[in-house]
């Protein structure tokens, strides 16, 4: 049975020190879960993390804060474009929730609230991309709307 949502979404301030620290831990604990990857991020990457992403234009961020003031959540997305629409997409490059407190809705509340604020910034879609064995992932994302439509793509890269 899930336990109701008691989490409050708000956006992180990359300004302030705390929510920096409260970020990359959190981003941290993501890459060091078998969905992110299964490594901590790189002491120099933790180090770096926190002005880069506060530097870039189009980054937006959104914390789970637990009643105790515990963060247990993080949202990270950037402002894209869509040329086909001609209009601005958000895409949802981060979402996780801490192990302890998965379940409970978290994951929901906080993809609801990337959603109001794409519709808020004019956006004509929230992209993101998901691991093709994250069900737990998928489960979130497929009750909200979300789907690879007709023709899934693949998410490929090069490291450079
Ligand atoms: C994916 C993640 C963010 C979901 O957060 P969460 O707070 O546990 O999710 P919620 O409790 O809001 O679950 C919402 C929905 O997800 C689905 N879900 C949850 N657990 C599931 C599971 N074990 N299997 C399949 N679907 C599941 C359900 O549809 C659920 O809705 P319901 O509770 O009404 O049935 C969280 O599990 C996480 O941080 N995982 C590690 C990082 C990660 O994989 N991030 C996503 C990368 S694309």
């Amino acid at each position: 049975m899930t336990v109701p949502p008691c989490v409050e979404i708000r956006p992180a301030d990359l300004s302030q020190a705390a929510d920096r620290d409260v970020v990359v831990a959190l981003l941290d604990a993501y890459a060091s879960d078998p969905m992110g990857g299964g490594a901590a991020l790189a002491a120099a990457v933790r180090a770096a993390l926190p002005e880069r992403l506060a530097a870039v234009a189009g980054a937006r961020v959104w914390l789970a804060v637990a009643p105790d003031g515990t963060p247990v959540g993080v949202a990270v997305c950037f402002m894209g474009f869509s040329t086909f629409a001609a209009q601005p997409l958000l895409n949802l490059h981060d979402l996780a929730v801490l192990a302890s407190h998965r379940g409970r809705g978290v994951g929901r509340q906080l993809l609801e609230a990337v959603e109001q604020a794409a519709r808020a910034l004019g956006c004509c879609k929230v992209t993101l991309e998901v691991r093709d064995d994250n069900e737990r992932a998928q489960g979130l994302y497929k009750s909200l709307g979300y789907g690879g439509g007709a023709a899934p793509f693949r998410f490929w890269s090069k490291p450079l």
